[in-house]
C-alpha cells in the first residue's frame, strides 16, 4: 500500500467515525449551535410556554424554519448540516414537552 492510499483510507476511517456522533447528538448540536442565541432570544430555551406552539408544529416543520433562517437566525441556526438542525429540534422539542 502506497503512502497516497493509506492517507485516504485515514482520512475515510475518521469521517466515518466523527459523522454519525455529530449528526444524532441533538443536545451537543443545541449547546454549541443554538444556545448561545436562544439563552437571550425568545423563543428562550427556559421558556416552556414559549416553545407550545414548535412542540405542537412538530419537528418537520420548525427544522424547515430553521434550515431557512428567520429574522436574526442565520439560516441553519449555525449548525453544519440539515441532519445536525434536525437533531437539536428534535432534542430541544423533546425538552419543552
Ligand atoms: C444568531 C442567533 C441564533 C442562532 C445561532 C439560532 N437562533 Fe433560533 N432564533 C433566533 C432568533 C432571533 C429567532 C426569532 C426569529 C424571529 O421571530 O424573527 C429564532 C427563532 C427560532 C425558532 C422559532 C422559529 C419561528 O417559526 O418563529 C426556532 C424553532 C429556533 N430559532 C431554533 C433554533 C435552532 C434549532 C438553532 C440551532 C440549530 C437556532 N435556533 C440557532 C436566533 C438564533
Amino acid at each position: 500500500m502506497n503512502w497516497a492510499s493509506r492517507i485516504f483510507l485515514g482520512a475515510t476511517a475518521a469521517l466515518l467515525a466523527a459523522a454519525p456522533a455529530a449528526a444524532s447528538d441533538g443536545k451537543a448540536v443545541w449547546d454549541k449551535s443554538c444556545a448561545g442565541c436562544h439563552a437571550m432570544m425568545a423563543p428562550k430555551t427556559s421558556d416552556k410556554a414559549a416553545w407550545a406552539p414548535f412542540v405542537k408544529l412538530g419537528a418537520d416543520q420548525v427544522t424547515a424554519v430553521v434550515m431557512k433562517g428567520k429574522g436574526m437566525m442565520p439560516p441553519k441556526g449555525n449548525a453544519a448540516s440539515e441532519a445536525d438542525v434536525r437533531a437539536a429540534v428534535e432534542y430541544i422539542l423533546g425538552q419543552m414537552k
